[in-house]
């Protein structure tokens, strides 16, 4: 038994392969919005149901309740607003009740909005309540500040998914939580990152993995900030971590293709209840989760979702702070290691990729040799560092 979809219903706004042919014939003739790649990953996850309950870009009531409550509207957990915006200008041009076509800047329709809705919001006030800082410096403040005025709402219909080079990673939550049921996997954790996966994610990985049947690892494949090292880079590493390192039987790698927020705390909830849609009965939060910069307390995403645990129905593996201690011989960490600090290899994100520009391998208490390799190489050869999988 895979877990429940969150808010009970599996949602799916796609359209067989004939209504789809119809439907975008239709939409070249309706007005037409060109969206970011941030908002065609949103259209995506609504469409393919990773964002199940919703099933369109959020309206007022629904934006208002998340920002202050950490909640849709009926109640249901969420926290973090999913929103279409646009410029007054262009709002002027649209009217409530008719369809408008979401083309992305490639020319391609991604889908169709019924609007319902358009309300103007406050910015500002979004930054604090959801990012906790309305600094501009954050990656994801900077976007909330760099989207349109007014937000348009309602549901929407996906009709083509964003293109992707890694379509042999690609599954949606319905094909997730098929191969589950085939596999005989019970128990699932699932694990979010926008980085390779080195010693310390391996480690708690795995000590998650000695607890349950199966391990998803479902890397963040959207628009990531400019210094993240590339989508194809990362998937390149972690095809080679698990064929050197875990048991093929026990894992599965699969794309998560939404675009970061680094949201911290509010956005380990949404990221907990994604991998809830994708049928994952359990995950994974640990130091620093989404972070970025000094902006958020090493535990404070542990503590958030920990008050909305039993109503998000899936449980959450808290690890601390993880690293490779020269006494213990081992990976540790300060609930299981009495050692001085002075024997814990730390490397800072900064100081990884001096050293990799510098073609010299990490140590291997902080990188497994194998996925270092492939980071070097990838520096050496640009083609290999575009910016998202796309
Ligand atoms: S994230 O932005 O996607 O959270 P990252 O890919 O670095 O970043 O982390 C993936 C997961 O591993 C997160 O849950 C994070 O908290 C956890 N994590 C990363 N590094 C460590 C570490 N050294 N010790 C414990 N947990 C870690």
């Amino acid at each position: 038994m895979t877990n429940q979809p969150h808010g009970g219903v599996l949602v799916n706004r796609e359209l067989s392969r004939e209504e789809r042919s119809e439907a975008l014939a239709r939409a070249k003739s309706l007005p037409t919005l060109t969206i970011s790649s941030w908002e065609i990953s949103d259209l995506e996850l609504i469409g393919i149901g990773g964002f199940s309950p919703l099933t369109g870009f959020m309206g007022q009531q629904d934006y208002l309740s998340v920002i202050h409550h950490t909640r849709l509207g009926d109640g249901t957990v969420w926290s973090i607003p999913i929103t279409l915006s646009v410029s007054h200008a262009q709002a002027r041009h649209l009217h409530v009740g008719e369809q408008i076509a979401l083309k992305g800047e490639d020319g391609i329709i991604y889908g169709t909005l019924l609007l319902e809705e358009v309300f103007d919001y406050d910015k500002e006030l979004e930054a604090r309540k959801v990012y906790g800082t309305a600094d501009r410096a954050h990656p994801g403040v900077q976007k909330v500040f760099e989207r349109g005025e007014v937000n348009i709402a309602g549901p929407i219909t996906l009709l083509n998914r964003s293109k992707t080079r890694f379509t042999s990673f690609y599954m949606d939550p319905r094909e997730t939580r098929e191969m589950f049921q085939q596999l005989g996997w019970k128990t699932i954790v699932g694990f979010q990152t926008r980085n390779p996966v080195h010693r310390a994610h391996e480690y708690i990985q795995k000590i998650a993995l000695e607890a349950v049947d199966g391990l998803l690892l479902n890397p963040l494949v959207g628009e990531t900030k400019s210094d993240d090292i590339s989508a194809a880079v990362r998937m390149e590493s972690y095809q080679v971590i698990l064929q050197h390192y875990f048991p093929a039987e026990r894992t599965r790698l699969v794309i998560y293709p939404a675009a970061m927020r680094y949201a911290g705390p509010k956005e380990a909830i949404l990221h907990a209840i994604v991998r809830k849609n994708y049928g994952c009965t359990h995950f994974i939060v640990g130091r620093d989760h989404a972070g970025v910069g000094d902006y958020y307390g090493t535990y404070e995403a542990q503590e958030l979702i920990g008050q909305y645990e039993v109503e998000l129905g899936i449980n959450i593996f808290k690890f601390e702070h993880a690293f490779y201690c020269e006494k213990c011989e081992n990976m540790a960490s300060a609930k299981t290691c009495p050692h001085d600090k002075a024997y814990h290899v730390h490397l800072s994100g900064t100081k990884v990729r001096e050293k990799l520009r510098n073609g010299e391998s990490l140590p291997k208490e902080f990188s497994r040799p194998e996925v270092a390799e492939v980071l070097i190489k990838a520096l050496k050869e640009p083609v290999l560092q575009e910016r998202t999988g796309r």
